[in-house]
């Protein structure tokens, strides 16, 4: 029985390695980044998320919706906290469908969610070789990276929830020429980091393209990377700081219970020998 479980044990460790090796040939390396939002006590860094949204919205807000951001998201506590009245005017910027209004259209208000850069899946796809460009809301959750064996166990004690971030930004930052011998179709691209190699989006960014306000950050095309999938991981996951400020909380609560629990449990069986 004790060797069968051995023998199990064994058989289960060689075959996790031995499939995280197969895969790492299909995988890339991801360029892990060191975010704000890491570990237990990261927070997001307003700053950041500023930028972040500029270059969503200058770039990417071309092709990409963002469904499930509201403006007035872009002014609560935690986000890029613009004030009530940026939003305002920004959400104003925006004329919205509305069959309530009187042609049918109105302007934006800050409840209003962030309309769509296509009227249609079908006009999203003719104007991008036949892909879709994928609403980015929730992209950050949807995606995430490849670790071989043993180190995502790591991850437990990281508190690591940054894959997504680190996703979008090696996809953002890794286009490359095609290696030799390799045919990139019409409205293709050469991406290393994508799986499969081909993607139908066109390198969105590139040095200087977005001008910050803020000069002393640099204008080029890994700080836009790293600054958008900032932003990205906040759409995602707007609460991710106030969940970990509680998980601690309730870990620290439980290491203090167990410990009078222990106390109390000593004391009622102090008798009994
Ligand atoms: C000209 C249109 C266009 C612009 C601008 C653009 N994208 Fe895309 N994006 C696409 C298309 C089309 C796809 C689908 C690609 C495919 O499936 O091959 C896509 C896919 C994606 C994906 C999903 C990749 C996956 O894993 O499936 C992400 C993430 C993404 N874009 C992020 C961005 C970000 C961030 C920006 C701004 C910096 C941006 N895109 C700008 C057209 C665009």
């Amino acid at each position: 029985m004790f060797r069968k479980t051995i023998l199990g044990a064994v058989a289960f460790v060689a075959m996790a390695v031995g499939g995280s090796m197969a895969q790492a040939q299909d995988n890339p390396h991801t360029d892990q980044q060191s975010w704000s939002f890491a570990g237990v006590f990261g927070t997001y860094d307003q700053n950041q998320l500023r930028r972040g949204f500029q270059v969503y919205r200058e770039v990417c807000s071309s092709c990409h919706g963002l469904e499930f951001i509201a403006f007035r998201n872009l002014s609560e506590p935690g986000g890029p906290r613009f004030s009530e009245d940026q939003v305002r005017a920004l959400a104003a910027e925006f004329t919205i469908a509305d069959e309530t209004a009187t042609d049918g259209r109105r302007e934006g208000v800050p409840a209003d969610r962030w309309p769509n850069p296509f009227p249609s899946e079908q006009i999203a796809r003719d104007s991008n070789s036949g892909a879709f460009p994928p609403d980015l809301s929730l992209m950050a959750k949807a995606r995430g990276i490849h670790m071989d064996f043993p180190w995502w166990i790591f991850t437990y004690f990281t508190a690591y929830q940054e894959a997504g971030a680190d996703y979008i930004y090696n996809l953002l930052t890794r286009y490359t020429e095609a290696p030799e011998g390799v045919d990139v179709p019409v409205g293709q691209y050469y991406n290393d980091y994508f799986a499969g190699h081909l993607i139908a989006m066109a390198p969105p960014l590139s040095d200087g393209i977005v001008s910050y306000a803020d000069e002393s950050t640099p204008q080029t095309m890994e700080q836009y990377a790293r600054d958008v999938s900032a932003f990205l991981q906040w759409t995602a996951d707007p609460h991710m700081v106030d969940r970990k400020a509680t998980g601690f909380k309730v870990i620290l609560f439980l290491i203090v219970l167990s410990i009078l629990m222990y106390l109390v449990k000593r004391r009622i069986w102090r008798d009994v020998h």
